[in-house]
């Protein structure tokens, strides 16, 4: 070996000082395997995906032994748990009637008095509100027209705010569907309801009034509107046993409760 060969490499410092210190290595070259990270192998991919296909075709094709009849035993008549029929309960028209009021209630009342109907501050509660329980033209003359002035409810004093006329807000029916929902879901009222009738009726008498009412000049307070009860409506009573057509609007408070 001449001396001219025997330097040969020390004329590319760069490349050998990289490759002995294991620095610098040429992108071109491959990198040393390392032990578990050695490529799988693309035939054994090809088998693997061949077997899935040829097993899902025979799954699918011949159910596989999983079969509902395969599991069945016999005898065995498969039917839904009682009382889960997978329908909706029907509702009765009682109940439909109050979902329509609720419905109301939330657009236009709830925001002063609450869902839960107890009031706020110098906002009075409907639950169990005498103003709501008793009678219908009052409670008619209230959502109509509004409220000023000092109200006694439940015994307790109100009287610094005031309650806007409902009238523009709100057509006929939606005021029978209030009241009803009202009077069921706070006074506990279900054998009677309030008809688009009568509603009809009290804004006839009273929306041509200009402002609020005060307490004093609202109607007497066993004052009722006058009209029907709705041919839907049968009040729940011990010594008859609903038949017939009856028997889909036998009304239950408490399932409507809920
Ligand atoms: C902007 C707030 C507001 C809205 C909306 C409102 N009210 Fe009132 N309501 C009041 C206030 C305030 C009073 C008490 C007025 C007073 O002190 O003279 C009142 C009083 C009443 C009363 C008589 C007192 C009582 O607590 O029983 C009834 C009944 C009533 N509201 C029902 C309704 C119904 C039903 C609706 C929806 C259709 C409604 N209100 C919407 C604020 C409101």
């Amino acid at each position: 070996m001449s001396e001219e060969q025997e330097n040969r490499d020390y004329d590319h410092k760069a490349s050998v000082r990289g490759f002995t210190s294991g620095q610098n290595l040429s992108s071109e070259e491959n990198p040393k395997p390392t032990s578990g990270q050695e490529p799988f192998p693309v035939w054994l991919i090809l088998v693997s995906v061949f077997l899935m296909i040829i097993g899902g075709y025979s799954l699918g094709t011949s159910n596989g032994g999983f079969g509902f009849s395969n599991s069945l035993q016999s005898g065995y008549e498969p039917s839904a748990p009682a009382g889960l029929t997978g329908k909706a309960p029907e509702l009765s028209e009682f109940e439909k009637y109050v979902n329509a009021g609720e419905a109301v209630y939330k657009a236009v009342c709830n925001g002063c008095h609450q869902a839960t109907g107890q009031g706020q501050g110098q906002i009075p509660p409907l639950v169990e509100s005498e103003w709501i329980t008793q009678g219908t033209e009052r409670f008619a003359q209230i959502v109509l027209n509004g409220l000023t002035g000092p109200i006694t409810v439940k015994g307790a004093s109100y009287g610094a705010a005031v309650m806007p006329a409902q009238k523009g807000a709100i057509n006929d029916k939606q005021v029978a569907q209030v009241m009803t929902y009202v009077r069921y879901k706070f006074g506990n009222i279900s054998d009677s309801v309030v008809t688009k009738e009568m509603a009809e009726l009290a804004r006839q008498k009273f929306g041509d009034k200009a402002n609020q009412y005060t307490a004093s000049e609202l109607s007497a307070e066993d004052v009722m509107l006058e009209g029907e009860q709705p041919d839907w409506l049968s009040p729940e009573s011990d010594d008859t046993e609903a038949e017939g057509d009856s028997a889909a609007i036998f009304i239950d408070p408490e399932q409507i409760k809920s």
